[in-house]
């Protein structure tokens, strides 16, 4: 009795004394961060970039060009070349011989020490990397260099140590390479997504073309200088630049073995389609539609984190994003208050400020679809939430927005906006959450977020998505598989089982 006395009195005493020493904050209005921007000066760019074929930069045959910029400023950074069929062709036929040649005839430890020095380059060059990354892509330099590049530079460690383990990936086969690999990536993870093409190719023993996205290119280009400098026989990867004309020729080369391709998945049915009736490999990783399910007994406010980073990391452009939020409905007020303050807080801007959350849509194109999407979600009747930050004049920016009174049937609840806009929904019941994930076309990812351990293996065990988060969000490892059911594609990338895309087994 006479302790909790004490304890109280000293409560209040603690609570005077907090009052006296809080600071005012009455000096107005909040407080302003300095601007805090990395240097732009680690990374020296070339005024114009070539293709990267047998281990040479060398001009487009096509003699085209097309310009690449920063989508913050607007600002053309550099023009590159843009490779025709007969480039691709010189490509394709590169890493055909370097593959019969050399790279498959080496001992598989000594590819893997190939891979290890590449993963060594890239990590000494992280900093290069990351703003690079951000001047051509737009995502804020504290995801680059903490995510995209670490990530990156972990995928080549990974595969590295599997280039002479590939017998105890497989027992009892004998596993050879595919061949020629054509890989296609998006503009959302450029290097990072070119290093889950490239690394566990090579670790195969499969040469490769790659082909970067049109609006993003820069780091896979940089990559080719790690190549080069990591000493790789010529041939063994080759880059080749250019949009969806290029990637086309790359798909419908004879001479490639295998397509692996990251993307829409409108684009994704195209190539299955022209690749029907051939011998050639094929994994697809396309669009997805996440549900991120709160349920009332989740840790609320480290839930309306997972939200954020779900669905505003890298302003929405993640394959993976935690799109649909369904929220159980006794909680529902309380977590959009919690989300609704904490988006105020989130910080659009400068990508290349560490301070910035948000950072600028990649493209015009992506920004066009991003506002009629919204604009369909206004027309359809559902309310709209949208930070009131402060937009820079030039550039491609969307602000955090998130919605409300969404029903399963609008187009903001279905199509993938690939921005950083949230489609809220409630539901009453673990079996009515389950339905409603789904209820979808897609099949990527999802997320769940409960106290209890057994509701999290009962309903992770539902999801019909192919990486299911408990309790957090857009958490990636290179040995764990990530790849989608349904229109999300098939094929996995990560861990042993993405080995499995890149081998022959007899
Ligand atoms: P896209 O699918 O057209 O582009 C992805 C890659 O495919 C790029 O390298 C592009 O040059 C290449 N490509 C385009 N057409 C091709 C063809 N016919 N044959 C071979 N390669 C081809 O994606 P886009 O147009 O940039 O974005 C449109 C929408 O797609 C986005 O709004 C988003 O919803 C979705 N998307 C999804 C991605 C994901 O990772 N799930 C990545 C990029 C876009
Ligand atoms: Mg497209």
């Amino acid at each position: 009795m006479s302790t909790e006395v004490k304890d109280s009195e000293a409560r209040a005493k603690a609570a005077q004394h907090l009052e006296a020493e809080r600071p005012s904050l009455e000096f107005g209005g909040a407080w302003d961060y300095a601007p805090a921007p990395e240097a732009r000066d680690h990374v020296r760019l070339e005024k114009a970039y070539r293709l990267f074929i047998d281990g040479r930069f060398v001009a487009a045959k096509s003699r085209r060009t097309f310009p690449t910029i920063n989508p913050a400023t607007e600002e053309i950074l550099a023009r590159v070349d843009e490779a025709g069929a007969a480039d691709v062709d010189a490509a394709v036929r590169a890493a055909e011989e370097a593959g019969r040649k050399r790279w498959s005839r080496l001992a598989p430890a000594e590819r893997g020490k190939y891979i290890y020095r590449i993963a060594r380059l890239l990590q000494e060059k992280s900093r290069e990397f990351a703003v690079l990354e951000t001047l051509n892509g737009g995502k804020p330099i504290k995801e680059s260099r903490d995510v995209d590049v670490p990530l990156a530079v972990a995928h080549f460690f990974y595969h590295a140590g599997w280039a002479d383990k590939l017998a105890y990936a497989f027992p009892r086969h004998r596993v050879a390479p595919v061949g020629v690999c054509g890989q296609i990536i998006p503009w959302n993870f450029p290097l990072l997504m070119a290093a889950w093409k490239i690394a566990p190719a090579l670790a195969c023993g499969n040469t490769v073309v790659l082909k970067p996205a049109e609006t993003t290119p820069l780091t896979a280009l940089h990559l080719a200088r790690v190549v080069q400098e990591a000493d790789l026989p010529p041939g063994v990867v080759n880059i080749v630049t250019g949009a969806g004309e290029t990637g086309a020729h790359l798909v419908n080369h004879p001479r490639v073995r295998k397509i692996a391709f990251t993307g829409s998945t409108e684009v994704g049915k195209i190539i299955q389609r022209a690749l029907a009736g051939t011998d050639k490999r094929l994994t697809l990783e396309l669009g997805g539609k996440a549900a991120n399910i709160i349920f009332e007994d989740a840790p609320l406010d480290q839930a309306v984190e997972g939200i954020v980073n779900g669905i505003y990391f890298n302003q929405g452009h993640v394959c993976c994003a935690g799109s649909r939020l369904l929220v159980q409905e006794s909680v529902a007020e309380a977590v959009l208050a919690k989300l609704a303050n904490r988006v105020a807080t989130l910080r659009l801007g400068d990508p290349l400020d560490k301070n910035t959350d948000v950072g600028a849509i990649n493209s015009k194109m992506q920004l066009t679809k991003i506002r009629e999407l919204v604009a369909a979600g206004i027309d359809e009747g559902a309310q709209i939430h949208q930070s009131s930050c402060a937009i820079p004049e030039k550039g491609f920016w969307f602000p955090p927005t998130f919605f409300t009174g969404v029903a399963q049937s609008h187009r903001i609840a279905r199509e993938e906006i690939f921005g950083p806009v949230l489609a809220v929904m409630t539901f009453r019941t673990p079996e009515e959450a389950v339905e409603k994930a789904n209820n979808i076309p897609y099949g990527l990812s999802a997320g769940v977020w409960t106290d209890k351990g057994s509701k999290i293996f009962k309903i992770t065990a539902k999801m019909r998505a192919g990486v299911v988060w408990a309790n957090t969000f857009n958490k990636f490892d290179p040995a764990s598989p990530f790849g989608g059911y349904k229109e999300s594609g098939f094929g996995r990338e990560g861990g042993v089982h993405g080995l499995r895309g890149y081998v022959e087994l007899e």
